[in-house]
């Protein structure tokens, strides 16, 4: 069998930052371009993980194009909603709690969304964690795979099944992903959903792992709900090396370095959101699915992310596991 390619470009956290910062100086044939008039005047938008780095800037971004956003988090409510008001001069903007790494703060969210008839125009799944080490959810799952993967896909299920998409249009559904999913090992379906501890050194190629689950739900769920003509988008992309949080659980020694690295280096939110608003805003691509930029580039994901049968095989274990832990 050959070696993954990828694989020690996000071996550790050192070899990551690396390759995020190689990336940044490669030359990238832009997938298009978001025009002044890409604007979602009075579409509905969910963005989670909106409080902090990546997904704040989205947020205002979105709000800027006239888009009413709510912003799912599990905190700086009412602060970061206060921060986002006083940036685009706009009250189009409404924080939820959720902490998605609990499956009734996931219901809650649902159920309330439902209650109010909700109706999405476009969602943004963005929240993610890159933990120091293992953690056990109230479920008893590892609290990185719950968060980067799990909630992601009981959120969409769940979203679709209560009708929370305005459907009368074509909804946009976007998932933050990270060119890390390409290290990834492929999918072990015997160890779906088991609890294993591990430490700072597992953390990196586990968050690969994670992400490369996260574009196979991609492609699954686009094959899934467009079965019959195109009614949803589905895209997803890794919007490069950004300076943000993510980082925070760092060992301590190593924070300063790594401040003075992502603010060198890595993009600020802002520029770094413009991708996601491409995906979410552009009518370039209007009606069409299954785009995955890497930062403004159209790129091919993981051939493996693309393959039916692990797909398939990706969602009958989802659900069997969020069987498991509902029951
Ligand atoms: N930064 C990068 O270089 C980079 C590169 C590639 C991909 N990405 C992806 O970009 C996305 C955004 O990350 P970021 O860089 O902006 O990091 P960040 O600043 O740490 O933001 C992560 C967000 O996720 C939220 N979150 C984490 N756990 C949650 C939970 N259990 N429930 C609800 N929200 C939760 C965080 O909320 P709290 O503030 O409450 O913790 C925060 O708002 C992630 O999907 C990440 O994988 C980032």
């Amino acid at each position: 069998m050959t070696e993954n390619p990828h694989k020690a470009k996000y071996s550790n956290p050192f070899t990551a930052t690396l390759s995020g910062i190689v990336n940044m100086f490669k030359k990238q044939q832009p997938v298009g371009v978001l025009k002044d008039d890409d604007r979602i005047d009075g579409k509905i938008c969910l963005v989670t993980g909106a409080n902090s780095g990546l997904g704040f800037a989205i947020t205002q971004q979105l709000v800027e194009r006239g888009g009413k956003v709510i912003m799912a988090c599990r905190s700086g409510i009412p602060e970061a909603g206060d921060r986002i008001k006083a940036l685009t001069n706009s009250e189009n903007i409404e924080m939820i709690r959720v902490d998605i790494s609990d499956l009734n703060s996931i219901k809650a969210l649902v159920s309330e969304l439902k209650t109010r008839s909700i109706k999405f125009d476009i969602a943004i799944f963005n929240a993610a964690i890159v933990p120091k080490g293992s953690r056990k959810t109230k479920e008893g799952l590892d609290q990185m795979f719950m968060v980067n993967y799990l909630a992601k896909f009981i959120l969409i299920r769940e979203f679709i099944s209560a009708g929370l998409f305005n459907t009368k249009l074509i909804p946009r559904i976007i998932y933050v992903s990270s060119e890390s999913h390409r290290s990834g090992d492929d999918i072990d379906f015997e160890k779906f959903g088991l609890y294993e501890e591990y430490t700072m050194s597992k953390v990196i190629a586990l968050y690969g792992y994670y992400k490369l689950h996260l574009n196979t739900l991609a492609s699954e769920l686009s094959r899934r709900i467009n079965v019959d003509g195109m009614k949803y988008s589905v895209h997803s992309l890794c919007p490069g090396a950004v300076n943000t949080n993510i980082a925070r659980e760092s060992p301590k020694i190593v924070m300063p370095l790594l401040k003075l690295i992502f603010g060198l280096f890595f993009q600020n939110p802002m520029k770094a959101a413009i991708p996601v608003t491409y995906l979410a805003c552009s009518k370039e691509i209007e009606g069409q699915s299954d785009y995955y930029l890497h930062m403004m580039a159209r790129k091919k994901p993981d051939e493996r992310s693309l393959d039916r049968t692990t797909g398939e095989k990706l969602w009958r274990h989802s659900e069997r596991l969020l069987e498991r832990i509902t029951a």
